[in-house]
């Protein structure tokens, strides 16, 4: 087993309308974290001035004059870094899960929450800034074209000690997204821009409970809203990276769907980026061309199928036509990339 991480020093800010309730947040969680606490939204954006930045900030929902997602949305514009949680009764629940699907909160407590779930979830928090400052860390290092894509391959690497499969998956949807695109004819600069934001476009999973990413099965509505987070919350991690080429973006729209019925933004046909389209159906290639832990890969036959299948529907047609001519003619190889 590891030794106990050392969190004392991580500034954690709790934000109730009462005070017996930040004071029994202050002792279950005395010496385990640096704890200030704000009676009431207004405060909290005062002590966000006096005494932040915070690596996690926990609030309430039900508060007068600002509640807690107005709040964390405030926080989330002004103190991006920060991980916002939401404590909220039952009544509230599907609030929260709305919340948690748009990317305003990381995680939501319900009350009562005793204080050892109180603990491993700001401890989760706590992991979660490490990780999300590193990533920004590492954009910091390099802003010029050239040196771009090692930058974002080392994303990669970031993400390939918790989550291997996913680290192998955006490398492959990566040269699949631009063999596509090189099909289509689009110009060589568009296509360095795409390539560059598939190699980061499921980057966003570090946000996911390595529980929930790794679950056999299949997942409640609330572990799979916290899985639709993902393109928000890698869009989000590059948000400070300066490049002409629109990497957030595309990003942020890579499993939305021709119809509308995709996430986050339900957006359609053309409100959609090429670039996101075609990682769309690179996504599903890949997917099913892939030996899984729990299945061998589906095969060709069945990729195909199943792009012919969405083709129009939820699919850009040029890039699933593209797609397909690639699978049959053999320049995705398939089961061999594992
Ligand atoms: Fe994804
Ligand atoms: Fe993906």
């Amino acid at each position: 087993m590891h030794n106990e991480t050392d969190y004392s020093n991580e500034r954690i800010l709790f934000v109730d309308d009462e005070p017996n309730v930040l004071e029994s947040f202050r002792r279950a969680l005395r010496g385990r974290f640096s704890i200030f606490t704000a009676l009431g939204g207004s405060a909290a954006l005062e002590v966000f001035k006096s005494d932040g930045p915070f690596a996690v900030v926990v609030s309430d929902y039900k508060m007068p004059v600002m509640n807690g997602i107005e709040l964390l949305s405030k926080v989330r514009r002004a103190y991006p870094d920060s991980i916002r949680m939401i404590l909220t009764g039952y009544a509230d629940l599907e609030m929260a899960i709305q919340a948690v699907n748009q990317g305003d909160i990381f995680r939501f407590l319900t009350k009562p929450c005793d204080s050892a779930d109180l603990i491993n979830a700001v401890k989760a928090g706590i992991e979660q800034f490490r990780m999300t400052n590193a990533a920004r860390e590492l954009v910091g290092v390099r802003r010029i074209k050239d040196g771009l894509e090692g930058t974002l391959r080392a994303f990669t690497r970031l993400v390939e000690f918790r989550d291997p499969y996913t680290a192998g998956h955006m490398d492959r949807v990566a040269e699949i997204s631009a063999l596509i695109a090189t099909r289509l004819g689009l110009d060589s600069d568009k296509i360095q821009g795409l390539h560059l934001a598939a190699l980061v476009h499921d980057i966003g999973k570090v946000a996911v409970p390595a529980g929930i990413l790794n679950k056999p099965g299949s997942l409640s509505e609330a572990e799979f809203s916290i899985i639709k987070a993902h393109p928000l919350v890698g869009a989000e991690i590059f948000q400070t990276l300066e490049t002409d080429w629109p990497i957030t973006t595309i990003i942020e729209q890579h499993h939305e769907r021709m119809d509308g019925s995709g996430y986050p933004h339900g957006l359609y046909e053309d409100e959609i980026l090429q670039e996101s389209k075609i990682i769309a159906v690179a996504d599903i290639i890949d997917a099913v061309l892939t030996n899984r832990p729990y299945r061998p890969t589906l095969g060709k036959e069945e990729a195909m199928k199943i792009l012919e299948n969405e083709k129009g529907r939820l699919l850009d047609s040029a890039s699933v036509d593209a797609g397909i001519g690639l699978i049959r003619e053999g320049l995705i190889l398939g089961d061999t990339f594992t």
